[in-house]
């Protein structure tokens, strides 16, 4: 079986998607599904081409129990044919997602909080101008929303 191919998407690809990423990897490493998954994040945005995640958001991750590194990349249009689902943590980044889409891409684009069991509708708030409470907040949106996600694709 093909393995299941796993985009996150954020602005910066420093604190929301690389997090993601991380805990979506962990999950999957815990529950012996390494061989089924890929997983990868970028950013919609160039800023940060090339450099590490947020110390804050590695910092609380840890405090979390969650260890993960990644140097960050920008979206393009190939990632609609490299992975099966794009995930997007919020509105912005799911419409700029969108209009890069090609009419026969095959990829599904869903926003993140799509899994998120408490709350649906809302997105995976930007932590980069907030203070520890915001970093946390996104951890446990991320944490139960990618449990969530898991369950979806496992089946
Ligand atoms: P991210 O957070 O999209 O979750 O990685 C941000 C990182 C950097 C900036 C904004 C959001 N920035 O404006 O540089």
């Amino acid at each position: 079986m093909s393995k299941v191919k796993v985009l996150f998407v954020c602005l910066g690809n420093i604190c929301r998607s690389p997090l993601a990423e991380g805990i979506f990897r962990q999950r999957v490493m815990e529950q012996g599904l390494s061989g089924q998954f890929e997983m990868d994040s970028c950013g919609t945005a160039a800023y940060h081409i090339g450099k590490g995640p947020d110390i804050r958001s590695m910092e609380n991750a840890e405090k979390n129990g969650v260890l993960y590194n990644h140097s960050a990349r920008q979206f393009n249009v190939q990632d609609f044919y490299d992975f099966d689902i794009i995930l997007p943590m919020d509105d912005s980044n799911f419409e700029d997602v969108i209009s890069l889409r090609p009419a026969e891409a095959k990829a599904r684009v869903v926003k993140m909080r799509h899994f998120d069991p408490i709350d649906q509708g809302s997105d995976v708030p930007d932590p980069y101008y907030g203070g520890e409470q915001g970093f946390q907040e996104v951890f446990e949106i991320l944490d139960r929303s990618i449990d969530n996600l898991l369950e979806e694709v496992k089946n």
